[in-house]
């Protein structure tokens, strides 16, 4: 079953097209990869599903019914969360305190007490393993902790959909690894997942399948396998570094 489907989505940004006519679908409980160089149009797409931008042209589909137009907040209540690329945690607050914040504004936020919301924060801060880091400001975490703390961010909304962007940016083997763990384990609580992602091993570990962002444009879409050996995606970018990526 398709639980969320771009058709034809188009975004410009004054002179610029950072997303051109691009369909694609995500299968309730896949896993399904976004690779593509930089300035691709990777996070564009992913702004686009959550409702910062309305696209310029086509349509966002979420079980579907048509979602684009709508607030970003209305998306996240309908069951759709996302993750920054660029971590930003309420810095003055605790994990504890921001992982709350998810929990009042997810699926589930409208009806949900302070006390409740607290309750489910504290589940999803012991399932992503930042349990014993609960009391500890967020601006106190080290790189790979914060980037736990947008997953449970994301996981405390309650969503059916996740948009991971590059959350294993700046994470060393060991940790990566550890995140690819916690990525299927989401999964396996019946989560959708698309992952945006440049690091290969984690890529090649946890999709299901792959599409491939180049200028905007939809240049591969299929099984990791096929794709990763495609040569339009290695010559846009996988490059000569191909060899030392997919180790
Ligand atoms: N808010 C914006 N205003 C103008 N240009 C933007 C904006 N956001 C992204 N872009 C441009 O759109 C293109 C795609 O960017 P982005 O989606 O961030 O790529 P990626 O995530 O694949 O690296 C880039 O050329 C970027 O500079
Ligand atoms: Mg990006």
């Amino acid at each position: 079953m398709t639980i969320l489907e771009g058709k034809n989505i188009t975004k410009k940004f004054a002179g610029l097209t950072a997303v051109n006519k691009v369909d694609f679908k995500l299968e309730k409980g896949e896993i399904l990869g976004l690779i593509g160089p930089n300035g691709a149009g990777k996070t564009t797409l992913v702004n686009v599903i959550a409702g910062v931008y309305a696209p310029t042209e086509g349509d966002i589909y979420f079980k579907d019914k048509k979602i684009s137009g709508l607030k970003p907040y209305k998306i996240g209540r309908l069951g759709i969360a996302r993750t920054f690329q660029i971590v930003r945690p309420f810095s003055g607050m605790t994990v504890k305190e921001n992982a709350s914040v998810g929990a009042m504004f997810g699926a589930q936020g409208k009806t949900r007490s302070a006390k409740e919301a607290i309750k489910k924060a504290e589940e999803i801060l012991e399932f992503v393993g930042l349990g014993d880091q609960m009391n500890v400001k967020a601006d106190q975490l080290n790189v790979a902790s914060r980037k736990r703390l947008e997953i449970a961010k994301a996981l405390a909304m309650g969503p059916e959909v996740i948009l991971f962007d590059e959350v294993m940016a700046g994470l060393n083997f060991s940790e990566i690894d550890q995140a690819v763990e916690l990525i299927k384990k989401i999964r396996n609580t019946g989560i959708t997942i698309l992952i945006i992602e440049h690091v290969m091993r984690a890529i090649k570990r946890v999709c299901d399948r792959i599409f491939v962002l180049h200028h905007g444009e939809k240049i591969a879409d299929g099984a990791p396998e096929e794709v990763l050996n495609d040569e339009n995606v290695i010559k846009a970018y996988l490059g000569r570094r191909y060899k030392e990526l997919i180790k």
